[in-house]
């Protein structure tokens, strides 16, 4: 996707240093960052300057190319990028794209530039696959950021969005907010006024509300991590919006590559949830009137919280799953044709 007059991914390797869009000092900031080592790759994916599935398992594919370049021990790089985010699956499928080429710095870096590659074909895809699902000005609840800097050059759920903008069927997206980090008001908000979609910001307890009144006609969300069954890890919050969504009669969709399907995984109960620190529950993050960067306490002083960053909706919340090989079932079934179709 194009930032002003140039082309970027959310993760690129630029002569030795991995480099990203800072995406934690997004809208207000755009920066380029560096990672040098995959020490400092694990650090940008923990502190989520680089974030959202499968951009994170690119991100990790090139922290052990880096791993081999430097001759480091490479199981204990491995386990130390896994470690880095539990619950996106991709973190895994990445890293593993390089395992095997670790011996030769060479391939391994081939080996991740490659699977970087295979990840934008596959967010692509799932643009084109899924864009039928949109008619001319659909509505659209969207959460979290599901958009190009998730998965990269494309995204999983905003690609069929960016794919019906192109096509000229104008799309309004109503993106909740995405409490307690807020990638919806931060990220998605901004992705969508960079590319010129129609948008809203919503808080994600009026979503349900916005559906009462008829103003959505479809939801679309990214994942995670999918389950055989079709149970579907994501941002937390996505199982309430699929809930408002049976009770409204508003078809509920899935996105994600292939590489988010973890079919050794029998149902959502299996999925790892990462729990994140209370004081992104407890405070808030943005900038004063001269742009500078603030964090403020809102609950009182003593006040703890819990702060699990994803939930799992049940698969028979999910109307589809859209993934590059196409829709199908969020069933077993469904998922066994998905890569029966991909094979
Ligand atoms: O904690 P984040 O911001 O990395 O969570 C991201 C999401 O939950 C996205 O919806 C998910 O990764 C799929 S979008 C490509």
């Amino acid at each position: 996707m194009r930032v002003g007059d140039r082309h970027f991914r959310a993760v690129w390797w630029e002569d030795g240093p991995v480099r990203f869009i800072d995406q934690r000092l997004l809208p207000h900031k755009f920066e380029i960052a560096s990672a040098r080592s995959y020490a400092e790759v694990e650090n940008a994916i923990r502190e989520m300057g680089v974030r959202g599935a499968p951009t994170i398992g690119v991100m990790a594919a090139h922290g052990l190319a880096i791993a081999a370049r430097d001759g480091e021990k490479i199981e204990h790089a491995y386990g130390t990028l896994q470690a880095a985010r539990p619950t996106a699956v991709n973190l895994r499928v990445g890293l593993d794209a390089v395992m095997s080429h670790t011996d030769s710095p060479e391939r391994a870096l081939e080996a991740a530039r490659a699977h970087d590659d295979a990840e934008v074909s596959a967010a692509e895809a799932i643009g084109r696959m899924g864009v039928e699902l949109m008619s001319q000005g659909t509505r659209v609840a969207t959460h979290c950021n599901a958009g190009w800097l998730a998965a990269q050059d494309w995204g999983t759920a905003l690609s069929l969005i960016y794919r019906a903008e192109r096509d000229g069927k104008m799309p309004h997206i109503y993106a909740g907010e995405t409490r307690p980090r807020l990638q919806g008001s931060r990220i998605t908000a901004w992705e969508l006024g960079q590319e010129g979609v129609s948008y809203e910001i919503v808080a994600d307890s009026a979503m349900a509300s916005l559906m009462r009144r008829g103003l959505i006609d479809l939801v679309i969300t990214g994942a995670d991590c999918i389950a055989a069954n079709g149970d579907v890890a994501n941002k937390i919050g996505t199982y309430p919006l699929a809930l408002a969504a049976r009770e409204h009669e508003v078809p509920f969709y899935v996105a994600a590559p292939l590489t988010t399907f973890d079919r050794a995984v029998a149902t959502g109960d299996e999925i790892p949830i990462e729990e994140r620190s209370p004081d992104e529950v407890l405070t808030a993050e943005g900038v004063d009137a001269a742009g500078d960067s603030v964090r403020i306490r809102i609950a009182p002083a003593d006040a703890t919280a819990i702060n699990p960053a994803f939930d799992i909706t049940p698969a028979g919340l999910v109307s589809g799953l859209i993934s590059e090989a196409g829709i199908v079932p969020a069933s077993t079934a469904g998922i066994e044709r998905a890569f029966g179709a991909a094979a």
